[in-house]
Protein backbone atom coordinates (compact mmCIF):
# COMPACT_ATOMS: atom_id res chain seq x y z
CA UNK A 1 0.00 0.00 0.00
CA UNK A 2 1.35 3.37 -1.25
CA UNK A 3 1.69 5.77 2.34
CA UNK A 4 1.15 9.26 1.31
CA UNK A 5 1.87 11.52 4.72
CA UNK A 6 0.25 15.64 3.96
CA UNK A 7 1.96 18.15 6.69
CA UNK A 8 -0.72 21.30 6.61
CA UNK A 9 -4.14 20.64 7.24
CA UNK A 10 -5.63 23.69 5.96
CA UNK A 11 -7.88 24.97 3.25
CA UNK A 12 -5.56 23.08 0.17
CA UNK A 13 -3.81 20.29 2.43
CA UNK A 14 -7.28 18.82 4.06
CA UNK A 15 -9.88 18.28 0.76
CA UNK A 16 -6.98 17.77 -1.38
CA UNK A 17 -5.72 14.62 0.79
CA UNK A 18 -9.56 13.58 1.51
CA UNK A 19 -10.04 13.68 -2.28
CA UNK A 20 -7.00 11.35 -3.17
CA UNK A 21 -8.29 9.37 0.03
CA UNK A 22 -11.33 9.19 -1.65
CA UNK A 23 -10.36 8.20 -5.05
CA UNK A 24 -7.28 5.81 -4.40
CA UNK A 25 -8.34 3.53 -1.38
CA UNK A 26 -5.49 1.45 -1.98
CA UNK A 27 -3.48 4.77 -0.69
CA UNK A 28 -3.22 5.68 2.91
CA UNK A 29 -3.16 8.95 3.17
CA UNK A 30 -1.93 11.18 6.62
CA UNK A 31 -2.70 14.37 7.19
CA UNK A 32 -0.42 16.05 10.10
CA UNK A 33 -0.19 19.38 11.42
CA UNK A 34 0.84 21.20 14.41
CA UNK A 35 -2.63 22.45 15.04
CA UNK A 36 -3.73 20.15 17.23
CA UNK A 37 -7.39 21.83 17.12
CA UNK A 38 -8.07 22.11 13.99
CA UNK A 39 -6.74 18.35 13.56
CA UNK A 40 -9.27 17.00 15.85
CA UNK A 41 -11.97 19.33 13.74
CA UNK A 42 -11.32 17.06 11.31
CA UNK A 43 -12.12 13.91 12.96
CA UNK A 44 -15.58 15.36 13.66
CA UNK A 45 -18.92 16.40 12.11
CA UNK A 46 -17.73 20.05 12.59
CA UNK A 47 -14.72 20.32 10.07
CA UNK A 48 -12.72 23.47 10.62
CA UNK A 49 -13.34 24.64 6.78
CA UNK A 50 -16.44 25.23 5.40
CA UNK A 51 -16.78 23.79 1.45
CA UNK A 52 -19.58 22.42 -0.24
CA UNK A 53 -19.59 18.88 -0.21
CA UNK A 54 -16.34 18.83 1.90
CA UNK A 55 -18.39 16.49 4.72
CA UNK A 56 -19.54 13.44 2.24
CA UNK A 57 -16.09 13.21 0.92
CA UNK A 58 -14.11 12.86 4.40
CA UNK A 59 -16.97 11.09 5.91
CA UNK A 60 -16.27 8.16 2.95
CA UNK A 61 -12.59 7.68 3.28
CA UNK A 62 -12.04 9.15 7.43
CA UNK A 63 -10.80 6.28 9.05
CA UNK A 64 -10.90 3.60 5.93
CA UNK A 65 -7.36 5.47 4.09
CA UNK A 66 -7.52 9.13 5.36
CA UNK A 67 -6.14 9.58 8.99
CA UNK A 68 -5.47 12.88 10.52
CA UNK A 69 -2.70 13.58 13.23
CA UNK A 70 -0.62 15.49 15.23
CA UNK A 71 2.27 13.36 15.08
CA UNK A 72 4.23 15.21 12.47
CA UNK A 73 7.58 12.85 12.28
CA UNK A 74 5.60 9.86 12.39
CA UNK A 75 3.60 10.81 9.11
CA UNK A 76 7.03 11.74 7.59
CA UNK A 77 8.90 8.64 8.49
CA UNK A 78 5.95 5.99 7.13
CA UNK A 79 5.53 7.97 4.40
CA UNK A 80 6.47 7.20 0.52
CA UNK A 81 5.71 10.58 -0.83
CA UNK A 82 5.12 13.73 1.32
CA UNK A 83 2.79 16.88 0.08
CA UNK A 84 4.05 20.06 1.81
CA UNK A 85 0.79 22.36 2.03
CA UNK A 86 1.79 24.93 4.72
CA UNK A 87 1.23 28.17 4.72
CA UNK A 88 3.53 30.75 2.50
CA UNK A 89 1.55 34.04 3.41
CA UNK A 90 3.32 37.41 2.49
CA UNK A 91 6.21 38.06 4.77
CA UNK A 92 6.07 40.93 7.22
CA UNK A 93 9.34 41.58 8.56
CA UNK A 94 12.97 42.02 7.15
CA UNK A 95 13.83 42.22 3.63
CA UNK A 96 11.21 41.84 0.84
CA UNK A 97 8.40 42.85 3.91
CA UNK A 98 5.13 42.80 2.30
CA UNK A 99 5.64 41.52 -1.01
CA UNK A 100 7.77 38.30 -0.97
CA UNK A 101 6.84 35.19 0.41
CA UNK A 102 7.86 34.04 4.25
CA UNK A 103 9.20 30.80 3.36
CA UNK A 104 10.20 29.88 7.37
CA UNK A 105 7.21 27.27 7.44
CA UNK A 106 8.22 25.46 4.81
CA UNK A 107 11.74 25.33 5.45
CA UNK A 108 10.98 24.14 8.67
CA UNK A 109 8.93 20.80 7.09
CA UNK A 110 11.89 20.82 4.90
CA UNK A 111 14.30 20.36 8.19
CA UNK A 112 12.03 18.27 9.46
CA UNK A 113 11.68 15.79 6.80
CA UNK A 114 15.93 15.84 6.44
CA UNK A 115 16.07 15.19 10.54
CA UNK A 116 13.48 12.42 10.37
CA UNK A 117 13.35 10.04 7.03
CA UNK A 118 15.06 6.87 7.14
CA UNK A 119 14.07 6.03 3.55
CA UNK A 120 13.96 7.63 0.41
CA UNK A 121 11.35 10.01 -0.43
CA UNK A 122 9.39 12.10 -2.86
CA UNK A 123 8.48 15.11 -1.29
CA UNK A 124 6.19 17.46 -3.46
CA UNK A 125 5.27 21.18 -3.27
CA UNK A 126 1.72 21.71 -2.73
CA UNK A 127 2.00 25.26 -0.97
CA UNK A 128 2.39 27.99 -3.73
CA UNK A 129 6.27 29.15 -3.72
CA UNK A 130 8.11 31.04 -5.67
CA UNK A 131 9.66 29.79 -8.64
CA UNK A 132 13.17 28.31 -7.75
CA UNK A 133 12.07 27.15 -4.25
CA UNK A 134 12.79 23.74 -4.95
CA UNK A 135 16.26 24.21 -5.37
CA UNK A 136 16.50 25.84 -2.00
CA UNK A 137 14.66 23.22 -0.49
CA UNK A 138 17.01 20.41 -2.19
CA UNK A 139 19.98 21.93 -0.49
CA UNK A 140 18.43 21.93 2.73
CA UNK A 141 17.10 18.17 2.46
CA UNK A 142 20.51 17.05 0.94
CA UNK A 143 22.57 19.11 3.36
CA UNK A 144 25.20 17.39 5.42
CA UNK A 145 26.11 13.85 5.49
CA UNK A 146 22.51 11.63 4.37
CA UNK A 147 21.96 8.50 2.46
CA UNK A 148 18.47 9.19 2.30
CA UNK A 149 17.83 10.54 -1.57
CA UNK A 150 14.57 13.34 -1.90
CA UNK A 151 12.86 13.90 -5.18
CA UNK A 152 11.26 17.33 -5.08
CA UNK A 153 8.47 17.85 -7.54
CA UNK A 154 6.35 20.58 -7.56
CA UNK A 155 2.38 20.23 -7.84
CA UNK A 156 0.77 23.04 -7.69
CA UNK A 157 -3.13 23.52 -6.39
CA UNK A 158 -5.54 25.49 -8.48
CA UNK A 159 -8.47 24.62 -6.65
CA UNK A 160 -10.77 27.39 -5.81
CA UNK A 161 -12.47 27.89 -1.98
CA UNK A 162 -16.30 27.42 -2.16
CA UNK A 163 -16.06 24.71 -5.29
CA UNK A 164 -12.96 23.08 -4.15
CA UNK A 165 -14.71 19.38 -4.49
CA UNK A 166 -15.91 20.06 -7.66
CA UNK A 167 -12.54 21.58 -8.91
CA UNK A 168 -10.95 18.42 -7.10
CA UNK A 169 -12.79 16.05 -8.88
CA UNK A 170 -12.87 16.82 -12.22
CA UNK A 171 -10.19 19.97 -12.97
CA UNK A 172 -9.10 21.70 -16.08
CA UNK A 173 -6.01 20.25 -15.55
CA UNK A 174 -3.32 18.99 -12.60
CA UNK A 175 0.14 20.24 -13.45
CA UNK A 176 3.47 18.01 -11.84
CA UNK A 177 6.67 19.14 -12.58
CA UNK A 178 9.92 16.94 -12.12
CA UNK A 179 13.35 16.69 -13.05
CA UNK A 180 14.36 15.57 -16.59
CA UNK A 181 17.05 13.49 -14.62
CA UNK A 182 15.58 9.26 -14.69
CA UNK A 183 14.96 9.82 -10.77
CA UNK A 184 13.00 12.94 -10.95
CA UNK A 185 10.66 11.33 -14.64
CA UNK A 186 10.55 7.93 -11.94
CA UNK A 187 9.03 10.58 -9.45
CA UNK A 188 6.60 12.53 -11.33
CA UNK A 189 5.28 9.11 -12.89
CA UNK A 190 4.41 8.00 -9.20
CA UNK A 191 2.16 11.20 -9.17
CA UNK A 192 1.06 10.91 -12.55
CA UNK A 193 -0.70 7.34 -11.68
CA UNK A 194 -2.20 8.60 -8.77
CA UNK A 195 -3.60 11.06 -10.49
CA UNK A 196 -4.58 9.00 -13.25
CA UNK A 197 -6.90 7.11 -10.99
CA UNK A 198 -9.41 9.46 -11.27
CA UNK A 199 -8.56 11.57 -14.10
CA UNK A 200 -8.06 11.47 -17.61
CA UNK A 201 -4.69 10.90 -18.55
CA UNK A 202 -4.37 14.58 -21.03
CA UNK A 203 -5.38 16.58 -18.26
CA UNK A 204 -2.45 15.65 -16.62
CA UNK A 205 0.33 18.00 -17.36
CA UNK A 206 4.06 17.55 -17.14
CA UNK A 207 6.69 20.36 -16.91
CA UNK A 208 9.39 21.02 -15.53
CA UNK A 209 9.81 22.25 -11.70
CA UNK A 210 10.53 25.72 -12.57
CA UNK A 211 7.73 26.07 -14.89
CA UNK A 212 5.06 23.92 -12.86
CA UNK A 213 6.26 26.99 -9.75
CA UNK A 214 5.83 29.46 -11.91
CA UNK A 215 2.59 28.34 -13.55
CA UNK A 216 0.80 28.48 -10.23
CA UNK A 217 1.59 32.51 -9.65
CA UNK A 218 0.98 33.33 -13.17
CA UNK A 219 -2.20 31.78 -12.80
CA UNK A 220 -3.54 33.52 -10.20
CA UNK A 221 -1.66 36.87 -11.37
CA UNK A 222 -3.93 36.44 -14.76
CA UNK A 223 -6.79 35.75 -13.17
CA UNK A 224 -6.68 38.53 -10.70
CA UNK A 225 -5.41 40.66 -13.85
CA UNK A 226 -9.12 39.97 -15.52
CA UNK A 227 -10.94 41.15 -11.77
CA UNK A 228 -8.98 44.59 -12.41
CA UNK A 229 -9.42 44.79 -15.79
CA UNK A 230 -13.19 44.69 -15.34
CA UNK A 231 -12.70 46.80 -12.07
CA UNK A 232 -10.79 49.70 -13.68
CA UNK A 233 -13.47 49.75 -16.73
CA UNK A 234 -16.70 49.63 -13.91
CA UNK A 235 -15.01 53.07 -12.86
CA UNK A 236 -15.35 54.37 -15.79
CA UNK A 237 -18.68 53.26 -16.55
CA UNK A 238 -20.05 54.75 -13.72
CA UNK A 239 -18.37 58.45 -15.17
CA UNK A 240 -19.86 57.84 -18.81
CA UNK A 241 -23.64 56.36 -18.39
CA UNK A 242 -22.06 52.82 -20.00
CA UNK A 243 -23.27 49.39 -18.25
CA UNK A 244 -20.29 47.42 -16.59
CA UNK A 245 -22.76 44.72 -17.28
CA UNK A 246 -23.72 44.95 -21.16
CA UNK A 247 -20.00 46.07 -21.25
CA UNK A 248 -18.72 42.75 -19.68
CA UNK A 249 -20.94 40.81 -21.77
CA UNK A 250 -19.85 42.46 -25.21
CA UNK A 251 -15.97 41.81 -24.53
CA UNK A 252 -16.80 38.36 -22.46
CA UNK A 253 -18.40 36.93 -26.23
CA UNK A 254 -14.68 37.22 -27.65
CA UNK A 255 -13.61 33.90 -27.97
CA UNK A 256 -10.12 35.20 -27.61
CA UNK A 257 -11.53 36.71 -24.09
CA UNK A 258 -14.02 34.51 -23.00
CA UNK A 259 -16.74 35.69 -20.32
CA UNK A 260 -15.32 34.18 -16.61
CA UNK A 261 -13.89 36.30 -14.46
CA UNK A 262 -15.04 39.50 -15.68
CA UNK A 263 -17.85 40.34 -13.23
CA UNK A 264 -17.46 43.58 -11.78
CA UNK A 265 -17.35 44.11 -7.77
CA UNK A 266 -15.45 45.54 -4.70
CA UNK A 267 -12.85 44.01 -5.70
CA UNK A 268 -11.17 39.90 -4.91
CA UNK A 269 -10.03 38.43 -1.84
CA UNK A 270 -8.94 35.76 -0.63
CA UNK A 271 -5.40 34.40 0.98
CA UNK A 272 -3.86 33.88 -2.81
CA UNK A 273 -4.16 36.66 -5.23
CA UNK A 274 -2.58 39.44 -3.31
CA UNK A 275 0.12 37.44 -1.94
CA UNK A 276 1.06 35.47 -5.04
CA UNK A 277 0.72 39.08 -6.60
CA UNK A 278 3.13 40.15 -5.11
CA UNK A 279 5.53 37.35 -4.42
CA UNK A 280 5.73 37.36 -8.25
CA UNK A 281 6.29 41.35 -7.93
CA UNK A 282 9.36 40.64 -5.92
CA UNK A 283 10.63 37.40 -8.14
CA UNK A 284 10.68 40.32 -11.20
CA UNK A 285 12.83 43.13 -8.73
CA UNK A 286 15.11 40.91 -6.87
CA UNK A 287 15.76 39.53 -10.95
CA UNK A 288 16.07 43.21 -11.84
CA UNK A 289 13.06 43.48 -14.07
CA UNK A 290 11.05 46.63 -13.25
CA UNK A 291 8.98 47.37 -15.94
CA UNK A 292 7.14 43.91 -14.96
CA UNK A 293 7.48 44.63 -11.22
CA UNK A 294 5.66 47.41 -12.37
CA UNK A 295 2.98 46.33 -13.94
CA UNK A 296 1.81 43.50 -11.46
CA UNK A 297 2.00 45.78 -8.68
CA UNK A 298 -0.50 47.87 -10.83
CA UNK A 299 -3.40 44.89 -10.80
CA UNK A 300 -2.85 45.09 -6.37
CA UNK A 301 -3.45 48.92 -6.62
CA UNK A 302 -6.58 48.67 -8.62
CA UNK A 303 -8.09 46.19 -6.47
CA UNK A 304 -7.43 48.31 -3.40
CA UNK A 305 -8.60 51.67 -5.43
CA UNK A 306 -12.14 49.61 -6.41
CA UNK A 307 -12.40 48.66 -2.47
CA UNK A 308 -11.88 52.43 -1.34
CA UNK A 309 -14.28 53.39 -4.37
CA UNK A 310 -17.14 51.88 -3.08
CA UNK A 311 -16.95 53.11 0.77
CA UNK A 312 -16.41 56.97 -1.04
CA UNK A 313 -19.97 56.18 -3.20
CA UNK A 314 -21.90 55.17 0.17
CA UNK A 315 -19.73 58.33 2.10
CA UNK A 316 -20.97 60.63 -1.10
CA UNK A 317 -24.47 59.37 -1.83
CA UNK A 318 -25.53 59.41 2.29
CA UNK A 319 -25.02 63.27 2.09
CA UNK A 320 -21.13 63.00 3.06
CA UNK A 321 -21.77 61.65 6.60
CA UNK A 322 -22.30 58.69 7.50
CA UNK A 323 -21.11 59.34 11.32
CA UNK A 324 -23.43 57.60 13.69
CA UNK A 325 -26.13 56.02 10.73
CA UNK A 326 -26.66 51.97 10.89
CA UNK A 327 -24.74 50.22 8.29
CA UNK A 328 -25.43 46.85 7.62
CA UNK A 329 -22.89 44.48 5.72
CA UNK A 330 -24.07 41.38 4.42
CA UNK A 331 -21.62 39.13 3.68
CA UNK A 332 -17.84 38.94 5.23
CA UNK A 333 -16.79 36.05 3.39
CA UNK A 334 -14.32 37.06 0.55
CA UNK A 335 -16.81 34.84 -1.44
CA UNK A 336 -20.20 32.84 -1.54
CA UNK A 337 -19.68 29.94 -0.17
CA UNK A 338 -16.78 29.47 2.01
CA UNK A 339 -15.87 30.93 5.49
CA UNK A 340 -12.82 32.39 4.66
CA UNK A 341 -12.40 35.83 5.20
CA UNK A 342 -8.92 36.23 4.32
CA UNK A 343 -8.09 39.27 2.26
CA UNK A 344 -11.86 40.07 2.25
CA UNK A 345 -12.49 43.38 0.81
CA UNK A 346 -15.02 43.56 3.36
CA UNK A 347 -12.28 43.93 5.93
CA UNK A 348 -11.48 47.40 4.19
CA UNK A 349 -14.63 48.94 3.79
CA UNK A 350 -15.68 48.25 7.03
CA UNK A 351 -12.45 49.59 8.57
CA UNK A 352 -13.17 52.77 6.02
CA UNK A 353 -16.91 52.90 7.53
CA UNK A 354 -15.87 52.58 10.90
CA UNK A 355 -13.42 55.31 10.18
CA UNK A 356 -15.73 57.33 8.99
CA UNK A 357 -17.68 56.71 12.87
CA UNK A 358 -20.82 54.90 10.96
CA UNK A 359 -22.30 52.03 13.42
CA UNK A 360 -21.77 48.69 11.72
CA UNK A 361 -23.44 45.23 11.89
CA UNK A 362 -22.39 42.43 10.06
CA UNK A 363 -24.05 39.41 8.83
CA UNK A 364 -22.76 36.33 7.34
CA UNK A 365 -24.20 32.92 7.00
CA UNK A 366 -20.59 31.08 7.40
CA UNK A 367 -17.83 33.47 8.70
CA UNK A 368 -18.91 35.18 11.48
CA UNK A 369 -16.36 33.41 14.06
CA UNK A 370 -13.43 34.43 11.42
CA UNK A 371 -15.13 38.02 10.64
CA UNK A 372 -14.70 39.01 14.66
CA UNK A 373 -11.06 38.15 14.70
CA UNK A 374 -10.35 39.91 10.99
CA UNK A 375 -10.88 42.94 13.09
CA UNK A 376 -9.85 43.04 16.50
CA UNK A 377 -9.57 46.93 17.51
CA UNK A 378 -13.11 47.21 16.09
CA UNK A 379 -14.09 44.47 18.23
CA UNK A 380 -16.14 46.78 20.78
CA UNK A 381 -17.58 49.03 18.23
CA UNK A 382 -19.11 46.16 15.51
CA UNK A 383 -22.42 44.52 16.10
CA UNK A 384 -23.02 40.73 14.65
CA UNK A 385 -26.26 39.39 13.60
CA UNK A 386 -26.31 36.41 11.55
CA UNK A 387 -29.79 37.03 10.24
CA UNK A 388 -29.59 39.78 7.63
CA UNK A 389 -32.61 41.20 8.27
CA UNK A 390 -32.15 41.81 11.83
CA UNK A 391 -28.89 42.78 10.97
CA UNK A 392 -30.81 45.79 8.66
CA UNK A 393 -33.44 47.00 11.23
CA UNK A 394 -33.51 50.24 12.02
CA UNK A 395 -30.50 50.83 9.72
CA UNK A 396 -29.64 53.85 7.14
CA UNK A 397 -28.20 51.30 4.36
CA UNK A 398 -27.47 48.02 3.64
CA UNK A 399 -23.96 46.92 2.09
CA UNK A 400 -23.73 43.58 -0.21
CA UNK A 401 -20.36 42.72 0.19
CA UNK A 402 -20.41 38.93 -0.36
CA UNK A 403 -22.16 36.69 -3.38
CA UNK A 404 -24.18 34.65 -0.91
CA UNK A 405 -26.76 33.43 -2.91
CA UNK A 406 -29.58 33.40 -0.42
CA UNK A 407 -29.01 37.30 -0.70
CA UNK A 408 -31.48 37.54 -3.69
CA UNK A 409 -33.84 35.72 -2.09
CA UNK A 410 -34.35 37.88 0.94
CA UNK A 411 -37.77 39.99 1.77
CA UNK A 412 -36.56 43.20 0.41
CA UNK A 413 -39.99 44.78 1.02
CA UNK A 414 -39.74 43.58 5.13
CA UNK A 415 -36.13 44.95 4.97
CA UNK A 416 -37.09 48.42 3.53
CA UNK A 417 -40.27 48.74 5.91
CA UNK A 418 -37.95 48.06 8.82
CA UNK A 419 -35.15 50.75 7.70
CA UNK A 420 -34.67 54.50 8.16
CA UNK A 421 -35.20 56.53 5.20
CA UNK A 422 -34.42 57.01 2.73
CA UNK A 423 -33.50 53.62 2.66
CA UNK A 424 -29.59 53.56 1.12
CA UNK A 425 -28.77 49.67 -0.90
CA UNK A 426 -24.98 49.10 -1.72
CA UNK A 427 -25.09 46.21 -3.95
CA UNK A 428 -21.01 45.58 -4.33
CA UNK A 429 -21.38 42.35 -6.08
CA UNK A 430 -24.12 43.18 -8.81
CA UNK A 431 -26.18 40.49 -8.22
CA UNK A 432 -29.46 41.91 -6.86
CA UNK A 433 -32.89 42.85 -8.79
CA UNK A 434 -32.06 46.54 -8.94
CA UNK A 435 -34.99 47.67 -10.46
CA UNK A 436 -37.16 45.55 -7.93
CA UNK A 437 -35.30 47.19 -4.60
CA UNK A 438 -35.96 50.55 -6.77
CA UNK A 439 -39.52 50.04 -7.04
CA UNK A 440 -39.97 49.43 -3.12
CA UNK A 441 -37.97 52.33 -2.75
CA UNK A 442 -34.64 51.99 -2.17
CA UNK A 443 -31.87 54.04 -3.36
CA UNK A 444 -29.49 51.67 -5.21
CA UNK A 445 -26.07 52.12 -6.15
CA UNK A 446 -24.60 49.45 -7.57
CA UNK A 447 -20.66 48.77 -9.43
CA UNK A 448 -20.12 50.28 -12.79
CA UNK A 449 -24.19 50.79 -13.70
CA UNK A 450 -25.79 54.21 -13.04
CA UNK A 451 -27.32 55.13 -9.92
CA UNK A 452 -31.50 54.44 -8.93
CA UNK A 453 -32.24 57.16 -6.78
CA UNK A 454 -35.48 58.86 -5.69
CA UNK A 455 -33.75 61.72 -4.55
CA UNK A 456 -33.88 64.75 -6.43
N1 LIG B 1 -6.53 28.56 0.07
C1 LIG B 1 -6.55 28.37 -1.24
O1 LIG B 1 -7.57 28.55 -1.91
C2 LIG B 1 -5.31 27.92 -1.96
C3 LIG B 1 -5.41 27.45 -3.27
C4 LIG B 1 -4.27 27.02 -3.92
C5 LIG B 1 -3.05 27.05 -3.27
N2 LIG B 1 -2.95 27.53 -2.01
C6 LIG B 1 -1.64 27.51 -1.34
O2 LIG B 1 -1.58 26.38 -0.49
C7 LIG B 1 -0.81 26.66 0.69
C8 LIG B 1 -1.64 26.38 1.93
O3 LIG B 1 -2.76 27.27 1.93
P1 LIG B 1 -3.99 27.06 2.93
O4 LIG B 1 -5.01 28.06 2.54
O5 LIG B 1 -4.33 25.61 3.00
O6 LIG B 1 -3.28 27.50 4.32
P2 LIG B 1 -3.79 27.23 5.80
O7 LIG B 1 -3.21 28.31 6.63
O8 LIG B 1 -5.26 27.00 5.79
O9 LIG B 1 -3.12 25.82 6.19
C9 LIG B 1 -1.77 25.63 6.43
C10 LIG B 1 -1.60 24.67 7.60
O10 LIG B 1 -0.21 24.34 7.73
C11 LIG B 1 0.07 24.13 9.10
N3 LIG B 1 1.50 24.23 9.37
C12 LIG B 1 2.30 25.32 9.26
N4 LIG B 1 3.57 25.00 9.56
C13 LIG B 1 3.59 23.68 9.87
C14 LIG B 1 4.60 22.77 10.27
N5 LIG B 1 5.87 23.17 10.39
N6 LIG B 1 4.26 21.49 10.50
C15 LIG B 1 2.97 21.09 10.37
N7 LIG B 1 1.97 21.89 10.00
C16 LIG B 1 2.26 23.19 9.75
C17 LIG B 1 -0.73 25.21 9.79
O11 LIG B 1 -0.96 24.92 11.16
C18 LIG B 1 -2.02 25.25 8.95
O12 LIG B 1 -3.05 24.44 9.52
C19 LIG B 1 -0.36 28.10 0.53
O13 LIG B 1 0.93 28.11 -0.04
C20 LIG B 1 -1.35 28.69 -0.44
O14 LIG B 1 -0.80 29.74 -1.19
C21 LIG B 1 -4.07 27.93 -1.32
Amino acid sequence: MTKICCIGAGYVGGPTMAMIAKQCPDVQVTVVDINEKRIAAWQTDDLPIYEPGLDEVVKEALGRNLFFSTDVDQGIRDAEIVFVSVNTPTKTFGAGAGCASDLQYWELCARRIKEVSTSDKIIVEKSTLPVRTAEAMERVLHSGQTDVHFEVLSNPEFLAEGTAIADLENPDRVLIGGHETPSGQKALQTLVDIYATWIPRERILTANVWSAELSKLTANAFLAQRVSSINAISALCEATEADIGEVAHAIGTDSRIGPKFLKASIGFGGSCFKKDILNLVYLCESYGLQAPADYWRQVVAMNEYQESRFVKTMLHSMFNTIAGKRIAIFGFAFKADTGDTRESPAIKVCRELAAEHATLVVSDPQAMEHAKLEMPELADEIEFEVDPCKAAEGAHAVAVLTDWKQYKELDYQRIFDSMQKPAFLFDGRNMLDHQALFDIGFEVYSIGKGKKTHLK
